[in-house]
């Protein structure tokens, strides 16, 4: 009873065949649009009106469930009489929302959005998209709640770990593939959380203020691209304010960007408890979403009525409704309705760890201690339960498998919030994973708890492979970047009593670490999902070669950030709901770094951090040559990936901009994964989309004639050959 509740309120507080193959996983004719007309036509007010508001679909106060919906995040009625579906809504983009166990059921947690960012791969984010909605299918939902792609702007933001990286292109892409995946399986997918929500600082009242054209060349520029790759069905609104108006009732936003420039033609849904009033839907807000969590069903009886009264009103329902059909039609979810079966387990935990594997990032390997020996014979593991499993962060995304977490450490007396704001951790032992691939060697473990027991412990191992890991929740942001309860003294001390550390980060995002002279190696396993102990593992023994690169910068120190302290941390009460006082208010000036996200600021402030965006390193070499760039209506970069070592392994080859006309920059504008055996060379053209070359100015979109200099990267900061070559200047809009 109490675990039903406690998400039910958690939440309430926060809270066709088959698709075409070009990237959209949506059916991109005209027949969507005409079948959504016909039936829109047919409906009356009432069963418009019925359409644009949903339910919390969870057992909370006098909420009814109706019969045969499953408990999720949202349910919508449909219209029996024309064949309309109902809509059923579960979270998220890591796996199909566990809810703390009140469903009785698992499924697969993918490894989180950092892990799947490392990868620099959209045919992973597809496949894991594709394997999510599949489960999300069976369970008896046709809507996943998917698609987190705000830009990471500050590390201690309390979602990062659900987020893609701090790049729009790289975002763009992967959050785009992810989405076509889950609609793949006749699964609508939202796209997320529009716009500028970074923190979670006073969620529901922070404004973000950021002048319009650095929001175009950043945030919304991932926005952007991963709808034209992935068609997402729906695009959600976010809690915060977007320069003065709730997102959610932001007509710039809505009206002007997402659907006039970009001509969008999927429905709005607000995220849950986020609408305040019915004109919300004249700014371009289609649905309200998880009604009772706002003062009103705005877009209930109000609605109607100003439906019935006021052609405004009578012409968006009637736009409203069509747009809810279309998504339906064009993903087919009228087709392939969910149908409830088993899932395939096995099948899931291999995509997982398949991800893991390559979104695991080597950040430091001192005289190639790492894959280790097959010789050592006393290996001592430390903390991060390592013994039970691994960490997944917190909120509406979490993903269990059947049974629930191997550990749950609540961070709350018993209460409300408590299950979902728990530590929780899948049942995937490192311990046992390095067991089983050391069979010859004795493996101990002790718990971290003593930094003297520990290096105690330490002195006498061939080899310490130490955990650290930082959890991070939804609702909550993180004061620093340390590692917390002490755990940075922890392995400081174990590398004082024994060279040979290893430490394995379990990190919802960029972490500082103090003792990174001192320790041999250091691999970022992220939150690595369902089968990470077993992914963790096979890096460390060399079963697989590293191959993730970093999609966020680690600072050295907070110092470094755009703003050192964290708005707001001193006025505003963490809460996870993130109302505040009646009335308060926080902005967040972005002007700071304006476009300028991530790397961007830091190669603008020539500041050093501790590891650069686009970092890992590998098991084998590489040598990245052969840079060419055309200009042209189609700009595109040609090089050339070599493995130069003895072990395949795969590289990412990375293109940044670094001088226009307009002065000295810093921006991704190509990429691409590649795996190569031994001595194998592959030659690589990608397309540059002119966007990267251009800056938004108040005619639009516009590239200044002259030379551009490009430079391919083994990150951002490693900068090896350039080239420079002329591009002719242009200028254009959205204007039809
Ligand atoms: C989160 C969304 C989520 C929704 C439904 C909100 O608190 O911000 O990401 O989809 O709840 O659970």
């Amino acid at each position: 009873m109490r675990s039903w509740l406690c998400c039910a309120v958690l939440l309430a507080a926060s809270s066709t065949q088959a698709l075409a193959q070009t990237g959209s996983g949506i059916d991109a004719s005209s027949d969507a649009d005409r079948r959504a007309a016909t039936t829109e036509a047919e409906m009356t007010n009432a069963e418009r009106v019925g359409m644009l508001n949903g339910i919390l679909a969870m057992p909370l106060g006098d909420t009814k469930i109706p019969e045969g919906a499953p408990l999720g995040a949202g349910y919508i009625p449909g219209v029996p009489r024309l064949d309309v579906p109902a809509l059923t809504e579960t979270d998220a983009s890591l796996g199909v929302s566990y809810l703390g166990g009140l469903r009785g059921d698992g499924a697969t947690a993918l490894p989180s959005g950092m892990a799947m960012g490392s990868t620099w791969s959209p045919e992973l984010m597809r496949a894991g998209g594709a394997l999510i909605a599949s489960e999300a299918h069976a369970k008896g939902f046709n809507v996943l709640l998917a698609g987190g792609i705000n830009l990471v702007r500050d590390p201690r933001g309390g979602r990062v770990f659900e987020y893609l990286g701090e790049d729009p292109l790289h975002s763009g892409l992967l959050g785009g593939a992810a989405v076509a995946g889950i609609q793949s399986q006749n699964v609508i997918s939202t796209i997320k959380h529009f716009a500028l929500n970074p923190t979670e600082i006073g969620r529901q009242f922070h404004n973000g203020i950021l002048e319009e054209s650095a929001l175009r060349m950043s945030d919304l520029l991932a926005f952007e691209i991963a709808i034209e790759q992935g068609q997402p069905g729906s695009v959600m609104c976010a809690y915060n304010k977007v320069n003065g108006a709730q997102a959610c009732g932001n007509d710039r936003l809505l009206n002007g960007i997402l659907k006039k420039d970009w001509g969008y033609k999927g429905w709005v849904m607000s995220d849950w408890g986020s609408v305040r009033a019915t004109d919300f839907a004249l700014a371009g807000l289609d649905q309200q979403s998880g009604s009772q969590l706002d003062a009103a069903v705005h877009f209930g009886a109000p609605l109607l009525d100003a439906a019935n009264s006021d052609k405004r009103y009578r012409t968006r329902v009637a736009d409203m409704s069509r747009r809810i059909l279309r998504s339906i039609y064009a993903v087919g979810v009228d087709k392939n309705p969910p149908r409830k079966a088993a899932i395939d387990v096995a099948a899931g935990a291999a995509v997982a760890q398949d991800i893991a594997e390559k979104g695991i990032v080597l950040l430091q390997n001192r005289d190639a201690i790492l894959p280790l020996a097959a010789s050592a014979k006393k290996i001592l593991v430390v903390g991060g339960y390592a013994d039970a499993g691994v960490l997944s962060g917190a909120g509406s995304s979490q993903a269990q498998g059947q049974g629930g977490p191997a550990v749950s450490l609540p961070t709350m007396k018993d209460g409300l919030f408590t299950a979902l704001m728990a530590q929780n951790y899948h049942r995937s032992a490192p311990l046992d994973a390095i067991r089983a691939r050391a069979p010859q060697a004795e493996v101990s473990f002790r718990d971290g708890r003593y930094p003297a027991e520990a290096a105690l412990a330490a002195k006498h191992a061939d080899l310490v492979i130490v955990f650290g890991t930082q959890w991070l929740t939804e609702g909550l942001d993180v004061p620093d970047l340390s590692l917390p309860q002490g755990q940075d003294d922890v392995i400081a001390a174990v590398a004082k009593a024994n060279p040979k550390t290893i430490v394995v980060l379990e990190t919802g995002g960029p972490v500082a670490m103090p003792w990174q002279s001192d320790v041999a190696a250091i691999v970022e396993a992220w939150y690595p999902g369902a089968r990470g102990g077993e992914a963790i593992a096979a890096v460390l023994f060399g079963d697989v070669n590293p191959s993730g690169r970093l999609p966020v910068t680690f600072p050295a120190s907070v110092a470094q950030l755009p703003r050192p302290d964290l708005p707001g941390a001193e006025t505003v009460e963490p809460s996870f709901a993130g109302h505040g006082k009646p009335g308060q208010t926080l902005d967040i000036d972005y002007n700071v770094e304006g476009a300028d996200v991530g790397y961007r600021w830091f190669a603008r402030k020539a500041e050093k951090p501790l590891y650069p965006f686009g970092f890992g390193l590998s098991y084998t070499s590489f040598e990245r040559s052969g840079l060419s760039v055309t200009s042209g209506a189609a700009p595109a970069a040609t090089f050339t990936l070599r493995n130069s070592g003895a072990r395949g392994g795969a590289d990412i080859g990375q293109v940044y901009l670094v001088e226009t006309p307009r002065g000295k920059t810093r921006r991704l504008v190509a990429f691409a994964r590649a795996e190569l055996k031994p001595g194998e060379a592959r030659t690589i053209e990608v397309p540059i989309d002119p966007r990267l070359l251009a800056d938004w100015t108040p005619k639009g979109w516009s590239i200044a004639p002259g030379t551009y200099r490009f430079a391919l990267g083994a990150s951002s900061e490693e900068l090896l050959e350039d080239v420079s070559v002329p591009i002719a200047g242009r200028t254009w809009n959205y204007a039809k």
